[in-house]
């Protein structure tokens, strides 16, 4: 069995060792740009990749899956190359939730706290104590509810916070409130202290946090962007932080990643910028679930995480 492995090289040799050392009988190669180092070039039977390769999949003929070392695929969907009929699969949690959890409670907490406003009275040299708000009263919404948003969903109720969660189709997640269906998108979004968005990208997505869903939230509400950049009209955030319809935003993606250095949003206080890290990739944890699959496929059976094309995630 040959696996070809392309990544961005700071990772490569590792991640090429822990495949390695997973599944000891296959012949593991890493692809640089459309070179395969050690075999065969042309004949892997699956290919794992971690970036958009535009020549990846040039040469390859007998692939049985594509694997992506990442758990969004949309860029892997747009590849003009990308084999139609190969199975696409994702990783699915694989570490990532957690992550995500942490980050999301720290941002919902800091809002809950008031830290955020304190954080502008400091500015001012201001001490005014605001009356304290029960998590119960906070209404916490987190659109999208698949693996990692219905674990983010479950963090938060846990925490005590009154959570909605949003979805394409029927969910249930113990203590969150589900909503599904595009015609209720709305009814999700009314009066929301927060918005914890956990979306994939697909092309009904782009654009989806805009003036209109966003002026839904209640008044002063806070907005998470957690899943891809190209969700959120950024032009409308900063009108409606502008506007004081919104006191903030928690934003790690972005329409341009890195983030252009004379970006409004750098010199927004309001918005809490990272760099896309809320949920990176562990390559032990992908390496170990991407290597299960490859077993249970060589052995003729079903995996999980298969991306439908047709919906995009
Ligand atoms: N920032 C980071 O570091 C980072 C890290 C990991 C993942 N992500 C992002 O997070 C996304 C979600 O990950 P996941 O593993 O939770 O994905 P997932 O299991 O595929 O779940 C996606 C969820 O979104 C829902 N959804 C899709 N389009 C929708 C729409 N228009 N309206 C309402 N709900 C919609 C789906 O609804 P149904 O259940 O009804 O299909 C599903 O519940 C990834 O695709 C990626 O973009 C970001």
């Amino acid at each position: 069995m040959r696996i070809h492995i392309s990544t961005p090289i700071d990772d490569a040799s590792r991640i090429v060792t822990l495949f390695q050392r997973a599944l000891p009988a296959a012949q593991v190669g890493l692809v640089e740009g459309s070179i395969v180092t050690g075999r065969d070039p042309a004949q892997a039977d699956y290919v794992v990749t971690g970036y958009r390769n535009a020549t990846l999949f040039y040469g390859e003929r007998r692939m049985k899956a594509i694997f992506a070392f990442s758990v969004g695929v949309g860029h892997l969907l747009s590849l003009p190359n990308l084999p139609r009929d190969v199975p696409l699969i994702r990783l699915e949690d694989a570490g990532m939730a957690d992550q995500m959890i942490r980050y999301v409670l720290a941002a919902t907490l800091r809002f809950a706290q008031r830290l955020d406003v304190y954080a502008r009275q400091q500015r001012g040299r201001a001490w005014h104590q605001l009356a304290p708000r029960a998590p119960q009263e906070i209404q916490v919404g987190v659109l999208g509810l698949g693996v990692i948003g219905s674990a983010i969903a479950q963090a938060l109720a846990a925490q005590g916070f009154a959570v909605r969660g949003f979805s394409r189709t029927p969910k249930s997640v113990a203590a969150v409130q589900c909503v599904f269906g595009d015609a209720r998108l709305d009814e999700f979004l009314n009066g929301l202290d927060v918005l914890v968005s956990i979306l994939p990208l697909t092309a009904q997505n782009v654009g989806i946090l805009n003036r209109g869903t966003l002026a839904l939230l209640r008044d002063g509400a806070h907005v998470i962007n957690i899943g891809r950049g190209a969700h959120l009209v950024e032009a409308d955030l900063l009108a409606l932080l502008a506007a004081g319809k919104l006191s903030g935003a928690t934003l790690d993606v972005f329409h341009d990643e890195p983030l252009p250095a004379d970006h409004p949003f750098w010199a927004r206080p309001e918005i809490a910028i990272t760099p896309h890290i809320s949920g990176v990739t562990l390559p032990d944890q992908a390496v170990a679930q991407i290597a299960d699959k490859i077993r249970r496929l060589e052995r003729g059976l079903p995996v999980t995480g298969v991306v439908d094309r047709e919906r995009g995630y």
